[in-house]
């Protein structure tokens, strides 16, 4: 047991006591971010005289070595600390010797694991938009593909009118686009540095808060340091995003099963994403698609447990607030790698192109044209619903589709059908004729594939590289 706080007292912790108080099981994951926060520290140190040159290298070089021999291996970060911000403060002074005991100079742990749950928040809201555009990327190019494929859309789960899967695609377009603003939005609150807040009250050292800041690349620092160090808004804000974003995958998922099932038969999940049965021989199951949609509910839950852990929080810095790091993780991490799988499932999903199309015919998914057809011919629409719902129903007597049916027999329902109700009920003209902004008409969609794609040329994090960030660094092992 290495703690940082022995002077105040006379007895030992005791060890189930310890065990339970310590974060090191899981803050390590915010090592980077710790030694980057003291780096900058120290050098706002020295800048602002606090430090001498001399002092401030020293602890730089130290960190620096730290990092570099943690993700080397040569130094094992182990349970004999309380939490990370102690195993690189005793590893510091370890290798810096007095120098290193310098470096929590007008600084708290509450400040500094303010600090770094926020830098670790942030490029993690990076990595997911860059995960999201892989996502949307993949949708455009199979929105190009089947301009043209025709499907039937839904409304209560019946058939309801033709559409095209470019159009379908495009609504999860929309959706991921409305995601990756939500990143954008909540990075903006998030990017202001809290280091300098102290404890609670900030400090009597002559720091230089906005220094600190431009360090780190905030835009600027917190203001209040009382809220400074007891604010996880950021944190909810994400988990909130992505509770959304996973609530859209998992709708996808639903409908990717939905359409792998033999009854619809729309899709075949690509062996690589599928499962098979122990017992049942011919089972192909959507495994991954099934466990997006079930994930969905653990990153609700984790953003339910940081709600309820803030709730009755008085200021400033609680212990609680140690509760917010394995359920953010656990969210983070769920739902970077269900986007990454989801991505690649859909990229190797293959479509059957005239299954969707044989099920639009079959589904009367042209009930709604040959109404209007009637009501350009002078019909007023409410006689022309009637008309067409008992030609419905006289079909599903038949067993046949509205297509099938003679000129003769549509006009034993009506004599205002002429010859040309075949071309105007057939799926093509249906399609092709719903041309306002956002509906599947090949000119419509073409103009929202254009949109779409200035939209994700121009999408926030295009610009941002994420070479600097390595799998090991992201997640701890
Ligand atoms: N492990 C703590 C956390 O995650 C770090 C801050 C500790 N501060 C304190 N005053 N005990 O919140």
């Amino acid at each position: 047991m290495a703690q940082l706080w022995g002077g105040r007292f006379e007895g030992e912790t005791d060890r189930s006591a310890w065990e339970f108080n310590a974060s090191i099981g899981f803050d390590r994951r915010l090592l980077k971010e710790d030694i980057e926060g003291s780096i900058a520290h120290a050098k706002m140190l020295e800048k602002q005289g606090v430090l001498t040159s001399a002092e401030a290298s020293e602890i730089v070089r130290g960190l620096t070595g730290i990092y570099a021999d943690v993700y080397g291996g040569a130094l094992v970060i182990t349970d004999q600390y309380e939490d990370v911000h102690s195993f690189v403060e005793a590893n510091l002074i370890e290798r810096a010797g007095d120098v290193g005991k310098k470096l929590h100079t007008g600084r708290s742990r509450n400040d500094q694991v303010a600090l770094d749950m926020r830098l670790y928040t942030r490029s993690r809201v990076i990595e997911m938009d860059h995960l999201l555009r892989e996502l949307r990327s993949v949708l455009l190019d199979l929105m190009k593909e089947h301009i043209d494929t025709i499907m039937p859309g839904f409304t209560h789960l019946q058939k309801a009118q033709p559409v095209t899967l470019a159009h379908h695609l495009g609504a999860y377009f929309e959706m991921f686009t409305r995601d990756s603003s939500r990143l954008e939005d909540l990075y903006d609150r998030l990017n202001v540095c809290p280091l300098g807040a102290g404890a609670l009250a900030g400090t009597t050292y002559p720091l230089d808060r906005a220094y600190s800041a431009t360090l780190l690349g905030f835009k600027g620092p917190t203001r209040n340091s009382m809220d400074s160090v007891s604010d996880r808004d950021y944190l909810l804000e994400f988990l909130s995003a992505l509770s959304i974003l996973m609530m859209h995958l998992s709708r996808f998922s639903e409908e990717v099963i939905l359409w792998n099932s033999n009854e619809y038969g729309f899709v075949e999940i690509d062996d690589a994403y599928s499962t098979g049965s122990s017992i049942m021989p011919q089972k192909k199951n959507p495994d991954i698609a099934e466990l997006v949609r079930g994930k969905t509910g653990r990153v609700y839950g984790d953003l339910m447990q940081l709600l309820t852990t803030m709730k009755g929080l008085p200021l400033a810095y609680n212990k609680d607030m140690q509760e917010d790091k394995e359920g953010a993780f656990d969210a983070i991490d769920t739902a970077a790698a269900c986007v990454s799988l989801f991505t690649s499932m859909l990229r190797t999903l293959k479509f059957r192109k005239e299954t969707m199309e044989k099920s639009a015919a079959l589904g009367f998914t042209n009930a709604t044209d040959a109404a209007d057809y009637l009501v350009g011919k002078g019909v007023p629409f409410r006689d022309a619903h009637g008309i067409i719902g008992r030609l419905v129903l006289h079909c599903i007597d038949k067993g046949c589709a509205l297509d099938d049916l003679s000129l003769a027999e549509f006009k034993t329902f009506s004599d205002t059908f002429e010859e040309d109700v075949f071309d105007a009920i057939s799926l093509k003209t249906c399609v092709e004729k719903r041309l306002t902004t956002g509906a599947p008409g090949r000119q419509a969609m073409e103009e929202e594939i254009r949109a779409s794609e200035e939209i994700l040329k121009n999408d926030w994090t295009a610009a941002y590289d994420l070479a600097d960030m390595t799998e090991k660094e992201k997640s701890d092992e």
